[in-house]
C-alpha cells in the first residue's frame, strides 16, 4: 500500500548519495505505487541552482543511475514534485526559507505537512540542521502530521561522541521520530537472516555451542579508498564498516528470537547481543585483532597504488583499510563459540558472507578417510553479490570403496527469484514514510555498538602501526589474520 502523504527534505542534495541511491530508490518506489501521489521532494544544499537546473540536474542523474529504464511519462510526473532550496546548513535564514517553501509544497503538493528529513550531508552536520530544524518549529509533530528524521553514518566516531550527538538530537527529537539508517540493513540478503532463523523450524535447535564449532564474517571488497582520501583517513575500517556493518550481520546471526517483528522488540535482542560481547582489554585487543593497510600492486594486470599514496591519504599514514577481530560471546547459546569478523578494501573479491562451521563428527565410521580430511558442515549465508545460501556436507563418492567427498546444495536467489533491480535504499526509504522502524538503529544499538570497538581504537590510536603497508594491494590482507584463526586450529574459509 502506499504511504501516506508525505514531502522528503533532503540535505545535501547535490551531493553523490542523492544521485547515485536516493533518486533512484524514489523512483523505484513510485514504479511500485508504493509513494502517495500527494508527494514531493525538496533538495537543501548549498550548491547555488535554480528549481530548473535542479530538475534537469535530476532528469540527467536519474538516466544514469536508474536500476530500470527509465520510464517518461512517470518521469515527468515525478520532476513536477522536484523543489530546490540553496543555502549554508548553518545558516537560520535557510529554514527560514525552507518553512516557507515547505508550506507552498504542502499547497501545491497535498502533502498534508508530513515531512521526512533526510540528512544526506557530512557528519558534522547532523547536530546544526536537527538543532536548526528545531528552532523554527519543522520537528514538532501533532496528531495530524509526522515529522521524522533520516541520519546517515557514520553516526559519531566513538562512544563518547556517539553518546554526546545522541543526547543533543535527542533534546530536539523522540527516539521514534529518529531514524539511523544502516544502508546493510536494506539488503533483501540480510533482512533474509532473520527469516532463515526464526521461519523454518530446523535450523534454531542447532543454532548454538553445541552444534556450532565457530562463525566467520567476511565483508571483502575489491576497491581501495577512490576520492574519499579524506574522509577514510580520519575514519578507517573499524569505523567505516566494522562498527555499523559488520555488527548488523553479527547481531542478525547470533541474536536470540525477538518476542515479536516488532522495532523495539528487534532493536533489543541486538542490544541484548551487544552486550554480552566480552569486552576487549588492551591485552586482548593485541591478541585478538589484527589491522592492515594496503601496499601497491597489480591487480587484474593493472598497477593499483598503495593506500599512503591514494589522493588527500598522508604519505605516513596509519589508517587501516583492513580489520580483523575474534569476538566472544558470553551468554548460554555461544560460549566459546568464536565469532571471526574481517573486512578490507582492495582484496580480491568482492563478496559478503555469513559462514557459520559446525562441530566435527564425534568418530569417524568409514575407512579410506581420515578425520582430519573430513570437511566439517558449513552453513554459508550469501550476502552480496551472489546473493544466496549454500549448505556444505559429506558426501559418498561413487565407487566400490566408501569414500567421502565435499558437496554444496545451493539456494540462489536470482534463479528463484529472479534479480531486483533496487538499490536497497527502497525498504529504508518506505519504511521511514510507514514509520517502521525496526529496520533503523536505536541510539543503544548505536552506543553499544561503539563501546565493541572503542578499546581496538583506543589501543590502536595509542601504539603506532608496526609496520604499514602489510597486504598487497588484491591479496586476502595481512599474514597475522590467518595466524589469528591458525593459533586456534581453524582457517578462514576461501572465497575463490
Ligand atoms: C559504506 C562505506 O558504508 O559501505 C564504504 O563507507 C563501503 O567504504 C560501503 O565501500 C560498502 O557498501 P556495499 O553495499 O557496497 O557493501
Amino acid at each position: 500500500r502506499p504511504a501516506e502523504p508525505f514531502a522528503i527534505v533532503i540535505f545535501g542534495a547535490a551531493g553523490d548519495l542523492t544521485k547515485r541511491l536516493l533518486l533512484p530508490a524514489l523512483y523505484n518506489l513510485a514504479r511500485s505505487n508504493l509513494l502517495p501521489q500527494e508527494f514531493a521532494i525538496v533538495g537543501v544544499a548549498h550548491t547555488p541552482m535554480s528549481q530548473n537546473d535542479f530538475r534537469s540536474k535530476l532528469n540527467q542523474d536519474i538516466h544514469e543511475f536508474a536500476t530500470v529504464a527509465v520510464d517518461d511519462r512517470l518521469w515527468q510526473q515525478f520532476e513536477q514534485r522536484l523543489y530546490y532550496l540553496s543555502g549554508e546548513f548553518q545558516d537560520a535564514k535557510t529554514y527560514h526559507q525552507l518553512q516557507n517553501l515547505l508550506t507552498q509544497v504542502d499547497s501545491a503538493c497535498g502533502t498534508q505537512g508530513n515531512y521526512l528529513f533526510y540528512l544526506a550531508t557530512a557528519s558534522n552536520f547532523f547536530c546544526d540542521i536537527i538543532t536548526q530544524l528545531g528552532s523554527v518549529g519543522l520537528l514538532r509533530e501533532d496528531d495530524k502530521q509526522w515529522r521524522r528524521v533520516i541520519i546517515e553514518k557514520p553516526f559519531g566516531r566513538d562512544l563518547d561522541s556517539a553518546r554526546t550527538l545522541n543526547k543533543q538530537i535527542g533534546s530536539v527529537l523522540k527516539e521514534n521520530q529518529i531514524y539511523r539508517i544502516d544502508h546493510y540493513l536494506g539488503k533483501e540478503t540480510v533482512q533474509n537472516i532473520l527469516v532463515f532463523r526464526f521461519g523454518n523450524g530446523l535450523f534454531e535447535p542447532i543454532w548454538n555451542r553445541n552444534n556450532i564449532d565457530h562463525v566467520q564474517i567476511t565483508v571483502a571488497e575489491t576497491v581501495g579508498v577512490e576520492s574519499r582520501g579524506n574522509f577514510y583517513e580520519g575514519t578507517g575500517a573499524v569505523r567505516d564498516m566494522v562498527q555499523n556493518h559488520l555488527f548488523q550481520l553479527l547481531t542478525m546471526i547470533a541474536m536470540e528470537p525477538p518476542v515479536s517483528f516488532n522495532a523495539d522488540a528487534v532493536r533489543d535482542e541486538k542490544s541484548k547481543l551487544l552486550k554480552a560481547v566480552q569486552p576487549l582489554t588492551a591485552e586482548t585487543v593485541l591478541t585478538h585483532t589484527v589491522r592492515g593497510q594496503y601496499g601497491e600492486s597489480t591487480v587484474d594486470g593493472k598497477p593499483v597504488p598503495a593506500y599512503r599514496s591514494e589522493p588527500r591519504v598522508a604519505s605516513d599514514s596509519n589508517t587501516e583499510t583492513y580489520a580483523a577481530l575474534k569476538l566472544t560471546i558470553d551468554n548460554w547459546r555461544w560460549a566459546n563459540v568464536p565469532f571471526y569478523l574481517r573486512t578490507g578494501k582492495r582484496l580480491p573479491k568482492r563478496v559478503t558472507e555469513i559462514a557459520v562451521q559446525f562441530k566435527q563428527v564425534p568418530s569417524l565410521l568409514f575407512q579410506d578417510t581420515s578425520i582430519d580430511r573430513l570437511t566439517p558442515n558449513v552453513l554459508v549465508l550469501r550476502i552480496q553479490p551472489d546473493e544466496g545460501i549454500s549448505f556444505q556436507f559429506g558426501a559418498k563418492i561413487p565407487g566400490p570403496t566408501v569414500r567421502m567427498g565435499s558437496v554444496n546444495m545451493d539456494f540462489c536467489y536470482a534463479d528463484y527469484f529472479g534479480t531486483t533491480p533496487s538499490t536497497g535504499y527502497e525498504t529504508l526509504l518506505y519504511d521511514c514514510a510507514i514509520g517502521d522502524a525496526t529496520l533503523f538503529q536505536r541510539s543503544d544499538n548505536v552506543e553499544l555498538g561503539w563501546s565493541v570497538v572503542t578499546p581496538i581504537l583506543d589501543v590502536w590510536g595509542a601504539l603506532p602501526a608496526r609496520e604499514f603497508p602489510n597486504y598487497a594491494a588484491g591479496s586476502w590482507g595481512p599474514k597475522d589474520a590467518d595466524e589469528l584463526l591458525w593459533r586456534d586450529g581453524r582457517q578462514w574459509r576461501s572465497s575463490d
